[in-house]
């Protein structure tokens, strides 16, 4: 069997390796493979600093993915030669206001209810854990599961990690999924070569909602959601700056500090609703940088080495979409939001599951591309 995966972000990348891996000939179109969201998110693996009311479906997808990244980084360090960047350096999540310490109790209340493992933490014992946090901060939950991996490296090893499994790469623009007697048969490129397949799978993050020929029942709702993000450096020769994931709701918006074994500390992100949009802006770069600021005041110091903006796959639930879809022939990996990194393992088993048995595993099923699509049908006309 043939399968042609569109996009060659994380996402493909590891539907494409894990393809592979089960014997499927596999080909994934990209014009730069490896680039994408990968290129800008920080990485952060926070199921549970990052839980949401009436998100415990995906909670349970989340806690799932986590569990496996130990093994999926070894296995893929292992068949790549490259290291991807996987910390268990856990996660403190910090109050600087009043407002701030309300929300924070409230999270730790949903954590609690789900039966997760976080404990709350006073400001000083946030500073003890944390020397070069802000004085004034007036608590904090510390959430030690929640981990990082590094998004560039985990992208760079996947391609590794696919052509040595045999994955062929066509560098260029799907164009047009092609579609005949109501089956997905193939992808036109923009040059005008066609590729046929047994099987497509959508895994284009962002762009995922816009490819023609894809009927309009069965195109994924997902959208652009803008996220502007800086690199700054941690001199070797500074003191240990920060030890874990420092995260805070500051006004109203979030903003987490992610530092790296190698020195990089990553500040994100806004959040932004503008399309296609990805200038990075003064604004953006202004409110982050007062944010963090506020955190961990000798950010400062240090040197800004890069500013970007990339867009989260956005979906009406803020969960992905996966697997087969109301058109055969046609899969998707897309709308992981603010999780592609943390659910590259899931996603990599289920749809390797889905492309060679035509079902998801039970854990994924909740997330099934068929979501949308039966509800628009169910719709009164
Ligand atoms: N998960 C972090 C973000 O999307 O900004």
């Amino acid at each position: 069997m043939h399968v042609v995966i569109i996009g060659g972000g994380v996402i493909g990348l590891v539907t494409a390796w894990r393809a592979a891996q089960r014997g499927l000939r596999t080909t994934v179109v990209d014009p730069a493979p490896g680039g994408g969201a990968a290129q800008v998110a920080a990485g952060m693996l926070a199921a549970v600093s990052e839980l949401h009311y009436g998100e415990e479906t995906l909670l349970s997808l989340n806690l799932a993915s986590a569990q496996r990244y130990p093994a999926f980084a070894a296995e893929l360090t292992e068949a790549s030669g490259q290291e991807v960047g996987y910390r268990a350096c856990g996660t403190l999540a910090v109050a600087l206001d009043a407002d701030d310490r309300a929300h924070l109790r409230e999270l730790h209340a949903l954590q609690r209810r789900c039966g997760l493992d976080s404990q709350w933490l006073s400001g000083r014992e946030c500073r003890r854990l944390e020397p070069m946090l802000a004085p004034g901060v007036r608590g904090g939950l510390r959430v030690d599961g929640d981990h990082q991996a590094d998004p560039r490296r985990l992208a760079t090893a996947l391609l590794t990690a696919c052509e040595r499994a045999g994955v062929v790469f066509r560098h260029g623009w799907a164009q047009r999924l092609s579609v005949v007697r109501d089956r997905a048969t193939g992808v036109v490129l923009a040059d005008g070569s066609e590729l046929a397949a047994d099987q497509v799978v959508l895994a284009a993050g962002s762009d995922s909602g816009r490819l023609d020929g894809v009927p309009a029942e069965v195109l994924p709702p997902v959208r652009p959601v803008k996220g502007q993000v800086l690199r700054l450096r941690i001199p070797r020769a500074s003191a240990p700056f920060l030890s874990r994931t420092v995260r805070a709701v500051v006004r109203g918006g979030h903003v987490y500090l992610v530092p790296r074994a190698s020195g990089e500390l990553v500040v994100g992100a806004t959040s932004e609703e503008l399309g296609w949009d990805t200038t990075v802006t003064a604004g953006g770069v202004y409110e982050l940088l007062r944010d963090a600021h506020e955190l961990v005041p000798g950010i400062t110091e240090l040197p800004l080495v890069e500013t970007r903006a990339g867009l989260r796959p956005g979906s009406p639930d803020n969960a992905p979409l996966l697997g087969p879809t109301a058109l055969p022939g046609l899969q998707v990996a897309t709308g992981h939001y603010r999780n592609g990194i943390l659910l590259a393992p899931v996603t990599g088993d289920a749809l390797a599951q889905s492309l060679t048995t035509g079902e998801l595993p039970e854990e994924a099923r909740p997330f099934t591309a068929r979501r949308f699509s039966d509800a628009l049908q169910e719709q009164p006309a």
